[in-house]
């Protein structure tokens, strides 16, 4: 019997704007059993008509080409409780109306995980169940901690997800495919041959009414602890036996375990932290981002930042990798970039040319493989070209590929407990040393490519 979902935070823009245009995805594509109901809970005061009135409105702002048959199909899956996530009695009455087993879905602010989580131990959920969980898991290592053991006392490890959809994205996904289905880059993929890994993910977006979860969380928690850093794994993971839940977390766990703890003074050398002022991206005016509504400046949050880590290990000792994101940039780049190292010797009696580069760029998905080949003119002038092939687009977006994965109970992409753990432990001594003022803020004009570093 397939789980129903129980969406937590139903009333919020993760719903809005992630889980319901997944479940419309899912049914688009047949992969929503007939018979699965979605029960919305907030604190909203609504009725099943207004949740689902409140849905189509989104739905036609977020998936604008759905047919009008899907979107029937959803909303009539659709009901609705208010409800209060830490209310034991509320809550038990709501999982009461789900027969049998349930996805608790819980799309809220990370200041609720612990509170709810505690509620929903005291409720004996059917077998089957599972919880899925947003990201930052945990706002330090600490209280990742804590949650884990939290969630252990009732939920077995693998009934719970705890969900970065950038894993979900099938051009991350293809790191896999193009790192051990072919000889060619594997034999090169290690120090010997590259000299620096860059992560990038610079967004045009900027708070687009999140204040009251961004500004408690700024760029390093919203997407370096996660989902870079996620990424990185990927990249830097040794060859795992098979792809499945159990060797590929191992191997992952691998890597965040070899990254170095930096201490203060290496943190003031290898990060930087930035916020926005007042610009323009493409057509839409910014004020500064103190100015925006709900941020609090003594918070000191930053929107950009930019972090190297070193992974003390065979294979990737000495090699920089640099993350870097920022929200109000100039253009939405995703990407990233392998640079291999010079060759030992040039031959040719010009300036040295650029070193091969692989680029996997995401939105449009594209990978790019940079070589020096003879340019138009005198045969032996080099000129640097890159070879580009677009990837296949995903029958499914990230977000109903996570969902699929949830229904299905597959955790191969989830965040197992080591690794949520360990990726606070990486990242604690920069929140310290940000905290403690040792790496300024700088500021960059919205619209621009970010702030001057040194
Ligand atoms: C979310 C972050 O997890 O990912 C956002 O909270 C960010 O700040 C978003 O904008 C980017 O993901 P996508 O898939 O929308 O590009």
């Amino acid at each position: 019997m397939a789980p129903d979902f129980v969406i937590l935070g139903a009333a919020g823009d993760l719903t809005s704007r992630y889980l319901m245009p997944a479940l419309v995805h899912l049914i688009q594509a047949e992969h929503l059993d007939p018979d699965v109901s979605i029960l919305g809970v907030s604190r909203q005061d609504w009725n099943d008509d207004q949740f689902r009135q409140h849905s189509a409105e989104r739905l036609k702002q977020h998936v604008p080409n759905a047919s009008a048959e899907v979107i029937a199909n959803l909303l009539a899956r659709l009901q609705y409780r208010r409800a209060d996530v830490t209310d034991r009695a509320a809550l038990s009455s709501v999982f009461h109306q789900v027969k049998g087993p349930a996805i608790a879905y819980l799309a809220l602010p990370p200041s609720l995980f612990t509170p709810t989580v505690e509620t929903l131990s005291d409720l004996d959920l059917p077998r089957g169940s599972r919880i899925v969980i947003e990201k930052p898991f945990g706002t330090d290592l600490a209280s990742a901690q804590q949650l884990n053991r939290l969630l252990h006392d009732s939920f077995a490890e693998d009934a719970v997800f705890r969900v970065d959809h950038f894993l979900m994205k099938q051009t991350i996904q293809n790191i896999l495919g193009l790192r051990f289905a072919n000889r060619i880059f594997e034999m090169l993929w290690n120090r010997d041959h590259i000299e620096r890994i860059e992560i990038t993910w610079d967004e045009t977006v900027a708070l687009e009414g999140r204040a009251s979860y961004y500004d408690r969380s700024g760029a390093l928690r919203d997407m370096i602890q996660n989902h870079l850093i996620q990424l990185l794994t990927l990249v830097c993971m040794e060859p795992p036996v098979s792809i499945n839940a159990r060797d590929l977390r191992d191997r992952k766990l691998d890597v965040l375990r070899a990254i170095r703890r930096d201490s203060p003074a290496e943190v003031e050398r290898h990060t930087y932290r930035a916020r926005y002022t007042a610009g323009q991206v493409g057509d839409t005016i910014l004020p500064n981002y103190t100015d925006e509504e709900g941020v609090d400046p003594d918070r000191r949050t930053e929107t950009f930042a930019q972090v190297t880590l070193h992974i003390d290990n065979w294979r990737w000792a000495g090699v920089p990798i640099v993350l870097r994101t920022g929200k109000a940039m100039a253009a939405d780049r995703h990407e990233i970039v392998i640079r291999f190292r010079p060759v030992p010797h040039l031959a040719f009696e010009q300036s040295p040319p650029p070193s091969n580069i692989l680029r996997l760029q995401l939105n449009p998905d594209r990978m790019a493989l940079g070589v020096n080949i003879n340019g138009p003119g005198d045969p032996f002038d080099l000129e640097h070209v890159e070879l580009t092939t677009d990837c296949c687009r995903q029958e499914l977006p990230a977000y109903a590929r996570l969902l699929l994965d949830v229904i299905e109970g597959d955790t191969m992409l989830s965040i197992r407990d080591d690794e949520a753990e360990e990726s606070w432990r990486i990242v604690e001594p920069i929140l310290h040393a940000w905290s403690e003022g040792r790496v300024p803020l700088l500021e960059y004009p919205a619209g621009s490519t970010g702030p001057h570093l040194e």
